[in-house]
């Protein structure tokens, strides 16, 4: 039975390839057949022959062994400045095909048991559209493809905030989210990091994991989310 999860963030550089690539590998080890896209990268370097290089479809298609197959069905666009993904689209002068991008996603669905769709940036970013004609953000996204969210947040003082509010928009979106991962994505340590998991439980958060920084196998710490993955029921087209 096919399925598939959205792995977002309550901002960008919070984690949320690390979280999707070792996921797809704890995945993998539990012996299912999982795989992660990112349908939509910007900030990508430019390689020696002027090609847009994307490291998180790169890392995705890695973390799944399926480096001989084509990178384009692990990322549908891919773009230069590092901006929401509409913006930088918009100063490229490229038009991203919202359709397109879950038409991707869907064919990403049809070949695998257990498929993870990266975000970009935090829910509410641009992901297409104008400025003109109005922008479909990353919720936009996720409510088109009818998926359940996962929300990776920065084990950081400020992530209480982020995390409640990025929750409660996907409440009100009604989204369903299976829960928070709680990612150390820099070297910092704080008092806070010791109580953030507490804290979000007592609001109703369901916080899955917490995954320490610079862990060789951050997969190591990720086999009981990958549990409750497998075991979630399906949701809408999903
Ligand atoms: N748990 C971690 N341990 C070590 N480095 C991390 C960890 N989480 C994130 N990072 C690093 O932080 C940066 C941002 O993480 P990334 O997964 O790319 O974030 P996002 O996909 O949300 O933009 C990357 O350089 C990544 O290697
Ligand atoms: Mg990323």
């Amino acid at each position: 039975m096919t399925r598939a999860f959205f792995v977002t963030g309550t901002d960008t550089s919070v984690g949320k390839t690390v979280v999707t690539c070792a996921l797809t590998r704890a995945l993998i080890a539990a012996g299912h057949r999982a795989r992660a896209i990112k349908p939509i990268e910007s900030g990508c370097a430019t390689d020696a022959a002027g090609e847009l290089q994307p490291a998180d479809a790169l890392a995705h298609r890695a973390a799944a062994g399926l480096e001989s197959s084509p990178l384009e069905t692990f990322i549908r666009y891919r773009l230069r400045e590092p901006l929401a993904p509409a913006i930088a689209a918009e100063r490229a002068g490229i038009q991203l095909d919202f359709a397109a991008c879950v038409a991707m996603a869907r064919a990403a669905q049809a070949e695998t048991d257990i498929l993870l769709v990266e975000g970009a940036g935090g829910l509410l970013a641009p992901f297409t559209g104008t400025a003109r004609d109005g922008y479909q953000t990353v919720a936009d996204f996720i409510a088109a493809l009818g998926i359940p969210a996962l929300l990776v947040a920065r084990a950081r003082l400020g992530t209480i905030n982020h995390t409640l509010l990025t929750w409660r928009e996907l409440e009100r979106r009604a989204i369903p989210c299976i829960g928070v991962i709680l990612n150390e994505a820099d070297a910092e340590t704080g008092l806070e990091r010791e109580d953030n998991a507490r804290a979000l439980r007592s609001f109703g958060v369901p916080v899955l994991a917490e995954l320490p920084y610079g862990l060789a196998r951050p997969e190591s710490r990720l086999a009981e989310v990958a549990r409750h993955i497998a075991d979630t029921p399906r949701w809408r087209s999903t």
